[in-house]
């Protein structure tokens, strides 16, 4: 797990997590927070682009992210950065054992921006 911190002014503006899983050959972009009153000015689309340049460094294929399906901000932040949704299938199989029915999108790493 790699945390990122974005500081503005000198103080925490954003928190992300990359879970960097070699075995499945991927890296989950995780636990997403803007602070409450810096949101909705860009910081999320900015966090979400920063975590993906940091993931294809990784040099892995693909990039993931699991949503709760009703958070529509955060899913906004994710198809500006090119995410898009699993198949049925896929979804099927990745929440499989979870606690709720998450939305999963992937991205690509390999391809250009
Ligand atoms: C999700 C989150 C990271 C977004 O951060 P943000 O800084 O507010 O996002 P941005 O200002 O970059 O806005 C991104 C998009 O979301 C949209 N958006 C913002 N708030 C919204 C809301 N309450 N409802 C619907 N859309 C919203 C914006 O309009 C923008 O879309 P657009 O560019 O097409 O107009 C932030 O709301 C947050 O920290 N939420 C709590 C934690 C969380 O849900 N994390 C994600 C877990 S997957």
């Amino acid at each position: 797990m790699r945390s990122w911190l974005l500081v503005e002014d000198e103080a925490p503006v954003a928190y992300g997590e990359l879970w960097v899983d070699v075995e499945e050959q991927e890296v989950e972009l995780g636990r997403l927070i803007v602070r409450p009153d810096a949101r909705g000015r860009g910081v999320g689309r900015l966090l979400v682009a920063s975590l993906l340049r940091q993931a294809a460094r990784t040099q892995l294929p693909t990039a993931l992210v699991r949503v709760v399906p009703d958070n529509a901000a955060a899913l906004a932040c994710y198809r500006h950065a090119g995410f898009t949704p699993v198949d049925d299938e896929e979804r099927r199989r990745f929440n499989a054992g979870q606690p709720l029915a998450y939305e999963w999108l992937r991205h690509d790493l390999r391809a250009p921006d």
